[in-house]
């Protein structure tokens, strides 16, 4: 596989898996949106970016111009054969698949779940909590939504690998690798079909069988394949985002004392600290496909690009938020874009809340005092879903 050239004038050829980018995506987000609000690069067959928060809305309402059916910039564009519904469907087959899957991640429902995650958080301290030092991403952030999302789903929680190496084919690998896409793809539907398969002789009551009993608009049950794509979609959107949402908040806090200080001191800031770090640190980036030529903010859109639809970028810009680019643990209006906006946004989002809220009490609980570790490196994930996956950390008051 070609290396891609190194990116030498980002608004006019950005490229959104350069390590720089990767590594601190910020300052060059700063650079394109005061070029302007929609820019625009060749690679990837075609990309336009929207760099502010009110081109990304317009957009991301925007379902007549630009579909869901791609939803991952990659270097080619294979053939649709894999839906994911409802992340996948457009209008009107979006609404029914979507409403489906609301009812298990109500907020009675994850009050419920709740129980179970603190003692995972716990379980998982507890493994390391005497050791000087812990690299947080592999050993706590990571584990915490792949447990909670295999309980749901009423599967292993010792496959938490299996499912993180899939993410890591179909996320990362498989944005310029086709075959170990559709590889880690057909790999992770005959997990799920054997687990389908398994309940039509023995049902459970588990999310996979909730799923099953489900019936469509038409009043029937849902094809395999419906099933399967929601199971996928599951998996994929449940663990990475809050696995780098965790990582980050704690990464924030491991390098400003002044904010974890205050939060031990005045827990009542959870809930606005959760907002600010979604705000500030937003893991997901979305695509989509322009279906129609159409014009975002006085730019005109093409059809046949791809839209790198940046929740993250819209949430650092300044004509939304004012200080945008700090951390305000206390922010008290803070109407970000992290769960996304219009008719997909996160059908997730009480869930990933909970975890990010229980992961940070529990640690801080238990673990006051961390910083970075200044012999380690922080490593962060690319394309998609951003979040520290190496998180070096000491534990302890200097010692
Ligand atoms: C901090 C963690 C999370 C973040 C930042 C996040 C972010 C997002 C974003 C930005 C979208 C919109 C996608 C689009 O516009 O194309 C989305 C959709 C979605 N998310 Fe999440 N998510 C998180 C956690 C979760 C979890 C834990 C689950 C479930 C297990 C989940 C399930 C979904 C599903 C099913 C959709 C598709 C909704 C639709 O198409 O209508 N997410 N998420």
């Amino acid at each position: 596989m070609n290396k891609p050239v190194p990116v030498t004038d980002w608004i006019s050829d950005f490229d959104h898996t350069d390590p720089r980018w990767t590594e601190n995506p910020y300052p060059i987000w700063d650079v394109l949106r005061a070029a302007s609000p929609v820019v625009h690069t060749d690679r990837f067959l075609g990309v336009y970016m929207p760099t502010t928060y009110e081109a990304v809305k317009a957009i991301a309402y925007d379902t007549e111009h630009f579909s869901s059916r791609r939803i991952i910039v990659r270097n080619s564009r294979p053939p649709i054969t894999q839906s994911a519904p409802p992340i996948t469907s457009d209008p009107p087959e979006h609404k029914p698949a979507k409403q489906l899957l609301l009812p298990p991640f109500t907020p009675d429902a994850m009050k419920k779940l709740e129980p179970r995650v603190r003692a995972i958080c716990n379980e998982l301290i507890d493994q390391f909590i005497n050791e000087p030092g812990v690299d947080a991403a592999a050993r706590y952030t990571k584990h915490i939504p792949v447990r909670a999302i295999a309980h749901m789903l009423g599967i292993p929680e010792q496959d938490g690998d299996l499912f993180i190496k899939w993410i890591h084919e179909i996320l990362e690998l498989g944005i310029t690798d086709e075959d170990t896409l559709m590889r880690a793809i057909q790999e992770m539907s005959h997990y799920f079909m054997g687990h389908i398969q398994a309940r039509k002789s023995k049902p459970t009551d588990d999310l996979i069988s909730t799923l099953m009993n489900a019936r469509g608009p038409d009043g029937q049950p849902l094809s395999d394949m419906h099933v399967l794509g929601s199971l996928r979609l599951l998996l994929v959107a449940g663990i990475d985002t809050t696995w780098s949402a965790i990582g980050a908040s704690l990464w924030h806090l491991a390098k400003t004392p002044a904010d974890r200080e205050r939060l031990i001191a005045e827990p009542e800031l959870m809930p606005t600290a959760i907002e600010e770090f979604l705000r500030a640190y937003s893991p997901v980036t979305m695509a989509r496909e322009v279906i129609k030529e159409t014009t975002i903010t006085g730019c005109p859109i093409k059809s046949e690009n791809m839209v790198l639809l940046s929740f993250p970028a819209a949430n650092r810009d300044p004509a939304m938020f004012h200080d945008a680019d700090k951390v305000l643990i206390d922010r008290k209006e803070n109407r970000h874009a992290a769960f996304g906006l219009g008719i997909h946004r996160c059908v997730g989002s009480n869930l990933a809340r909970m975890e990010m809220t229980v992961a940070l009490e529990e640690w801080l609980k238990r673990i006051p005092d961390f910083r970075l570790d200044p012999a380690g490196k922080v490593t962060w994930s690319e394309g998609t879903v951003r979040g520290p996956r190496q998180l070096p950390l000491l534990l302890g008051a200097a010692r």
